[in-house]
């Protein structure tokens, strides 16, 4: 038997998702106990060139990648529509999604998951913090621990953008040009740079640890397009580097959460952070504090996300539901 695979969307991820199945496609073999193949691929124009083999159907419409009977579909396009509702169709059809989508994933994750129920694979490893395990972990290896916070650098473009402007002297337009051409930033790089998407990763935490979300309008939630050479002066006069810092803490039993830049002297976890890389500290009451470091956006690292998610539940599925 061979597993069907399909690609909705063909950009930085989808490309890499592609360029992995291929790369790895014997160890791939050896892991899943069959060739993978990718029969269809899901783009939004269809007269831009891709270079894919002419096996590979490429298509804007939905129905023509069901058609294909997919065993799986990685999902890598833009936004909650129409992401959300194809998933949906392809749950249905007891076909295993993986999703990189995090906008689609912070509102509708839950639904999905619901949906799917025990048989059908859900994977979304990519959607937070890209090549760091972090949904694993937490899923898998710390399910007894009460977690009574999660702090962390959730933006990888913003993380570069920072970087570059305190260690190199770059302006913020300069840096956000070079994360873009790195494949970090989104298209429109607005939730980037406004902490919308770090704010994104923050609610899909708070869903697989909480089974619920703070009252989000009650967070604050600022991003790091409106700090001055003044704001970054006077951090290094005090021997401090700005972090963008997302928080998500329990306090008395209540959900708060905070999306903002900060100030942090050198001892402070998060200091140390550099170039696109994320970090994330957890607070569990057995294990206490552990902090898991890596690329926190990219074509490799997230597709990587997202081929080890289908590999799990490849091997495991029916696999157990995550939240
Ligand atoms: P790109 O902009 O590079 O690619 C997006 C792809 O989706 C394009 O191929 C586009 O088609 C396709 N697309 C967009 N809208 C539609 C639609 N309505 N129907 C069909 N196809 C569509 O984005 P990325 O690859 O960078 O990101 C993809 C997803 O992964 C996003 O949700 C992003 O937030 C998430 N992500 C990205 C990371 C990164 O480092 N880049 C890291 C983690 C998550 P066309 O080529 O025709 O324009
Ligand atoms: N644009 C996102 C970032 C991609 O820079 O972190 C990873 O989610």
């Amino acid at each position: 038997m061979t597993i069907k695979a399909a690609i909705l969307g063909f950009g930085t991820v989808g490309q890499g998702i592609y360029q992995i199945l291929q790369t790895k496609s014997s160890q791939l073999h050896k892991l899943l106990g069959d060739e993978v193949e990718v029969t269809s691929v899901l783009v939004h124009n269809i007269h831009k060139e891709r270079f894919l083999p002419e096996d590979v159907y490429v298509t804007d419409r939905f129905d023509d990648v069901l058609n294909h009977n997919p065993d799986v579909i990685f999902e890598a396009t833009v936004g909650v529509e129409p992401s959300y509702s194809y998933l949906k169709q392809a749950i249905d059809q007891h076909i295993h999604v993986v999703t990189a989508n995090k906008v689609m994933f912070a509102a509708y994750g839950h639904e999905l998951i619901k949906r799917a129920g025990q048989g059908t694979g859900v994977g979304y490893e990519a959607t937070t913090a890209a090549g760091i395990p972090i949904i694993g972990t937490l899923t898998t290896l710390l399910q007894t621990n009460n977690i009574t916070k999660v702090q962390g650098i959730l933006n990888g473009t913003s993380n570069y953008i920072l970087t570059a402007m305190q260690e190199q002297n770059k302006s913020f337009s300069e840096a956000l040009q070079e994360a873009q051409t790195k494949g970090y930033a989104e298209a429109d790089p607005t939730n980037d740079i406004e902490g919308h998407d770090a704010f994104y990763k923050l609610m899909i935490l708070s869903q697989l640890l909480y089974e619920k979300q703070p009252e989000w309008s009650e967070v604050p939630l600022t991003g790091i397009s409106n700090l001055t050479e003044s704001d970054l002066k006077s951090a290094k006069d005090k021997g401090e580097k700005i972090r963008h810092v997302a928080t998500l803490e329990l306090v008395d039993g209540e959900l708060k959460g905070t999306v903002k830049p900060l100030s942090l002297p050198p001892t402070h976890g998060l200091f140390g952070i550099e170039e696109v890389d994320n970090a994330i500290n957890v607070t569990g009451d057995l294990v206490g504090s552990i902090t898991l470091r890596g690329p926190g956006a990219g074509q490799l690292p997230t597709a990587s996300a997202m081929i080890e998610d289908f590999v799990q539940i490849w091997q495991t599925a029916p696999i157990k539901q995550f939240i």
